[in-house]
């Protein structure tokens, strides 16, 4: 089970409490205590949930080091009694093991009750070393202390730190990894600025992107808590994706590049996006099967190879999937971003109130265009049918065009991406890009994947939509992989083909 970890704020105080004294019910810390160690200087403390919506908190933990002192210590971790015994303590240890060598620790203590054995053994099992006892330190229960040390490995401290840049749209992106650890992932939308226009305008993106990197790029460095001298590497995005925007990204990055002497790795978006998977799981598992899908995009890839050998096996021959929600959604006069607005009328109305045709899914079609898709057709059967309703004044119920609408597209897109695991025998199957928070999308891969034995990974939305630290993971993989950097004289290519991970 993926567990969702971010760093975290006062605004976590009232929760991280209640779990502290569900945990903890003899010895809890005051809330006091707890508001001044999550605001510490030198504290960090992360939560846990089980999924990305943050509705349950199922752990905590802090680390304190200060800065120049080579230890650091662990001050407490807890898993809800009803999380326990699925390796979520395991995996908040790991995030804070990480923290330490991030801020130059050599070693790590901490204190554990004598009388917790679990605790103890998940302790050793992640190389602490019981090193002394202090005696009744738990109180009033009387309890002894183990006190357990981890010395860190000098090995361990190699893993890069990458900043990743991306602009290929219109999220400016900054994110920062240390090897498969998300340390920072700041992004910035000019998506208001296109709400008037009902889609992106890439002069507009381009612009906004000029104005938001300092900012974003700062916002980024002050929450991972580095200077651009420590970074390793540099990654950044050369394609494919607005022109204009990319641009953007690729100057930044060479300006960076060349100021700070530090390589630079230009890399693909699209396997970005799959590359992703490495933050929540440690690695993506190949081969897999990957649906891409945003404003901008869809792209049925499979991947043999995260870093050598990513095959194109469909995409769009008109409208992008997102593109496609927000057209219906204008034609509906619901705002945009369309897809969330159509999500919640359809939410309300009939899936099966109106039959919209299924793009390329005739025998005809699959024939050539098997994993390709078309959202043109749809849109425009949805424009007519509500031309004919308006025309002979008939009242018409939205919910039931969104839902209808809604189901026409994501039936198709689970279906080819389902057909491509089984056509290619490869159980799995990764979901990215904005639409990826489509409820209905979810829910239909969910129930498609579980029928035909598919393993399904959605990565955190904030890491589905376009953003950095994919773009930085990618990167980082490469210099882990002893890949050389990418050449200053590299351009923007709007075109990049998903087979180039890495533009020489
Ligand atoms: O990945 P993303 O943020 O980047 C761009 O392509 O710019 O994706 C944005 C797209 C928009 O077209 C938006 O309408 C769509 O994702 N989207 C959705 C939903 N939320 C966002 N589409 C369908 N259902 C949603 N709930
Ligand atoms: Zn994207």
């Amino acid at each position: 089970m993926t567990l969702y970890l971010r760093l975290a704020t006062e605004a976590d105080l009232e929760r991280i409490m209640q779990l502290e004294n569900q945990s903890f019910p003899t010895d809890a810390w005051p809330e006091e205590s707890m508001r001044f160690e999550l605001n510490g200087p030198h504290t960090r403390y992360f939560v846990a949930f089980d999924a990305p919506d943050e509705q349950n908190l199922i752990g905590y933990a802090g680390l304190a080091k200060l800065q120049g002192n080579p230890q650091a210590d662990i001050q407490t971790i807890a898993i809800a009694q009803t999380a326990r015994g699925k390796g979520h303590g395991k995996k908040l240890m790991e995030r804070l093991i990480t923290e330490a060598i991030h801020q130059g620790a050599e070693e790590i203590f901490l204190e554990v009750r004598a009388d917790n054995p679990v605790a103890q053994n998940l302790y050793l099992g992640l190389g602490f070393e019981h090193i002394d006892t202090r005696k009744r330190y738990y109180q009033p229960a009387d309890i002894d202390a183990w006190v357990m040390r981890l010395r860190l490995e000098k090995q361990n401290t190699k893993q890069p730190l990458v900043l990743g840049i991306e602009s290929s749209c219109d999220e400016t992106g900054i994110g920062i990894v240390r090897g498969n650890t998300l340390l920072a992932n700041v992004i910035s939308s000019s998506m208001d600025l296109h709400a008037r226009f009902g889609g992106v305008v890439p002069e507009i993106a381009a612009r906004a992107h000029l104005e938001a990197l300092q900012p974003t790029l700062e916002k980024a460095l002050k929450e991972a808590q580095i200077d651009l001298s420590e970074l390793d590497a540099i990654a950044v995005t050369n394609g494919p994706g607005l022109a204009g925007a990319l641009m953007v990204g690729v100057g930044a990055a060479k300006a960076l590049a060349v100021a700070t002497g530090k390589p630079l790795y230009a890399v693909n978006h699209l396997v970005g996006h799959v590359g992703v998977d490495v933050l929540e799981r440690g690695e993506v598992i190949t081969p897999t099967i990957a649906l891409l899908v945003s404003g901008g995009h869809t792209s049925l890839l499979k991947v043999n190879d995260l870093l050598d050998d990513v095959e194109l096996l469909g995409e769009t021959i008109d409208d992008a999937a997102g593109e496609a929600f927000d057209k219906v959604a204008r034609l509906l006069d619901l705002g945009y971003p369309g897809g969330p607005k159509i999500d919640e009328q359809a939410a309300k109305g009939d899936p099966k109130a109106i039959r919209f045709p299924r793009g390329l899914t005739l025998p005809k079609d699959m024939e050539k265009h098997r994993y390709d898709f078309s959202f043109s057709g749809l849109k425009t059967a949805v424009a007519r049918w509500v031309e004919v309703k308006e025309a002979a004044n008939e009242p018409y119920s939205i919910p039931d065009v969104a839902a209808s609408f809604r189901e026409a597209v994501v039936d198709v897109l689970v279906t080819k991406a389902v057909n491509a695991c089984k056509d290619h025998g490869i159980p799995r199957l990764l979901l990215g890009g904005g639409v990826v928070a489509n409820a209905r999308l979810r829910e239909l891969a969910k129930e498609q994947c579980e029928a035909n034995g598919i393993e399904l990974r959605i990565p955190a939305f904030s890491l589905c939509t376009d953003n950095g630290a994919m773009i930085a993971a990618l990167g980082a993989q490469l210099v882990m992989a002893g890949r050389k950097p990418s050449n200053l004289d590299f351009g923007a290519n709007s075109t990049l083909p998903v087979t180039t991970v890495q533009t020489p």
